[in-house]
């Protein structure tokens, strides 16, 4: 197995290299003058199995992505894993208006026309995976990963921003041994929201919120400044895609204790490695 990074999640795959014991390439992205994408893997022949590392994320990573497909079976690879570890439009689930693509579908289409295999992680909706009907198609979870990095922190309760989010926030638990609920959001008027966590008393506590996906930080903040109204001893956030846009990370480290989070994104704080979670199902 070849374990080919983009210019994306690059410290993934070299750790899902070293987890695994594989070769790992970085392969070349270039531009040209026009702003076209020139990609290369730098070998003679391959006779194996590529797993390419690529996030679908900004959008020019999706074409670095397909021009990274093409290059491996050109080299001779026998299989095409793509490990996608952030995978963009996976939001876009739905036609949320008449006249709107299924965004995330068509995402799916145009990847797994060269691929065999392709593994996501922490997937916004499930049943995406349904949509791969050329290439196997499989979801790893970031939470146990999480719960092994907080583990010296001294959680007592770790919270899921809503409900959906109530498993992943027990696995995380779980891994650390300690209670889980879900905050139950209220909307009190346009700009304000009630978020209190359904069954646990927060009092004196140290609380780590575990989200899929931070945005612009708005769910981490709101549910932060709540929980020290409820007398929260601290709390830590943590999440699998930490996209923080518009400034997102700054403003929250001045809310909450410690963030952490996966690195299917790099940042600052993407310091939670997911490789061995995604090495099991390679
Ligand atoms: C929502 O479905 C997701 O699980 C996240 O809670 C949401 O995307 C976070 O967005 P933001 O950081 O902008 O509040």
């Amino acid at each position: 197995m070849i374990i080919v990074a983009g210019s994306t999640s690059s410290k993934l795959a070299q750790d899902l290299a070293q987890v695994t014991n594989s070769e790992f390439v970085q392969a070349s992205v270039k531009r040209f003058p026009d702003g076209e994408c020139h990609v290369r893997i730098e070998k003679e022949k391959i006779d194996d199995e590529v797993v390419i590392v690529q996030n679908t994320y900004p959008d020019d990573k999706m074409i670095e992505l397909f021009l990274l497909q093409d290059a491996a079976y050109g080299l001779g690879a026998t299989k095409i894993t793509n490990v996608i570890p952030y995978y963009g439009y996976a939001r876009q689930d739905e036609r949320f208006n008449k006249g709107e693509p299924l965004s995330a579908r068509v995402m799916a289409d145009h990847i797994q026309l060269n691929s065999d295999k392709v593994v996501l992680v922490d997937i916004h909706n499930p049943e995406m995976l349904d949509w791969f009907d050329e290439a196997e198609s499989v979801d790893v979870h970031a939470a146990p990963a999480i719960g092994r990095y907080f583990k010296d922190a001294g959680i007592d309760l770790v919270l899921a921003p809503d409900e959906g989010a109530l498993k992943r926030a027990g696995w995380a638990a779980e891994t650390l041994g300690c209670e889980w609920d879900y905050l139950v959001k209220t909307r009190l008027s346009g700009t304000q929201v009630h978020m209190v966590p359904k069954d646990i008393d927060v009092k004196g506590k140290k609380v780590l919120i575990v989200d899929d996906i931070i945005s612009t930080g708005g769910t981490i903040v709101a549910a932060t400044e709540e929980l020290r109204r409820h007398g929260a001893k601290s709390v830590m956030a943590s999440c699998t895609h930490g996209l923080f846009v518009s400034g997102a990370l700054d403003r929250l480290k001045k809310y909450c204790d410690r963030i952490a989070c996966a690195n299917t994104l790099e940042s600052e704080v993407s310091v939670i490695s997911v490789a061995p979670e995604v090495a099991k199902v390679l």
